[in-house]
């Protein structure tokens, strides 16, 4: 190796340790991980749980975390018809205020009832929605329900942020830790396109047009939010995050009346 040859490798070496540093610094402190191949949720970022303290999830009797879900009222929570239903495991507890799944941080709430939409079949029919009733009162602020008065909160292109536990990528591994993704409210035309199933009277679908950023497996039964209300629940999707296949979210809107009775309202 010339001296020069070895001048320029070593120039670049420095480079690469510099550069490799400042990326090990910026994940330690949670800045957007431009590099990390899983970004929880699929291509979202770290949400405290603080500023979404209506986020819950679902554990089976392993403790395993299995779907996710919104406190409606202190101890009613909002979640998907097929977490709690056919396949879906045994719901044996609801945890709140809990960011890290590792900490024993937040509220333990166990469940006393589950009522599911009488109409539910299966994710591709609609009606994905069921509520789930604690056997006690939880601490953490509910989030409102979108009624059949906000129709704006579903016109195309609004801003939305799905937020969950879930696989970090399609097929891979749930979060420890919450994170939350920004996608937008599609048309009823491009979900459509994208689903022969849709049913824009009972489904609503959300993500960004070039894929990479959505919900997942585990995500399921949680959350989607737009102008401080829930708009939709995780419900299903073709793979994850995939260009021109948004979520398919339940339309949190069109159930309203359905749903007031069994929050005690
Ligand atoms: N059905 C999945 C669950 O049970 C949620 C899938 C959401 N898919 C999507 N592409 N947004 O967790």
């Amino acid at each position: 190796m010339s001296s020069t040859l070895r001048r320029t490798w070593s120039v670049v070496g420095v480079l690469a340790t510099a550069v490799l540093s400042l990326a090990t610094t910026a994940s330690a402190q949670g800045a957007a991980p431009s590099q990390e191949k899983a970004p929880p949720i699929v291509g979202g970022q770290p949400a405290p749980i603080a500023e979404h303290p209506w986020v819950v999830y679902l554990t089976d009797g392993s403790g395993n975390q299995f779907c996710g879900g919104t406190i409606a009222r202190p101890d009613k929570i909002v979640t998907a018809a097929h977490c709690v239903t056919g396949d879906a495991p045994k719901i044996a507890e609801v945890v709140a205020g809990r960011e890290n799944k590792q900490s024993q941080d937040g509220t333990v709430a166990k469940v006393s009832n589950v009522w599911v939409h009488p109409k539910y079949q299966g994710a591709d029919t609609g009606a994905d929605v069921a509520v789930v009733t604690l056997d006690r009162k939880l601490q953490e602020k509910p989030l409102a329900l979108a009624s059949g008065q906000d129709a704006s909160l579903y016109s195309p292109g609004t801003p939305t942020q799905v937020y969950g536990w879930g696989a970090t990528q399609e097929g891979g591994e749930p979060s420890d830790t919450l994170r939350k993704a920004d996608v937008q409210v599609f048309g009823d035309q491009d979900c459509t396109k994208a689903y022969q199933q849709y049913k824009p009277d009972a489904m609503v679908c959300a993500g960004v047009p070039q894929g990479g950023m959505d919900s997942c497996q585990g995500d399921s039964g949680g959350p989607l939010v737009a102008g401080d209300k829930l708009i939709g629940i995780v419900s299903t999707g073709n793979g994850c995050a995939r260009p021109g296949y948004p979520g398919i979210y339940t339309r949190v809107g069109a159930y309203f009346n359905d749903l007031q009775p069994q929050l005690g309202s």
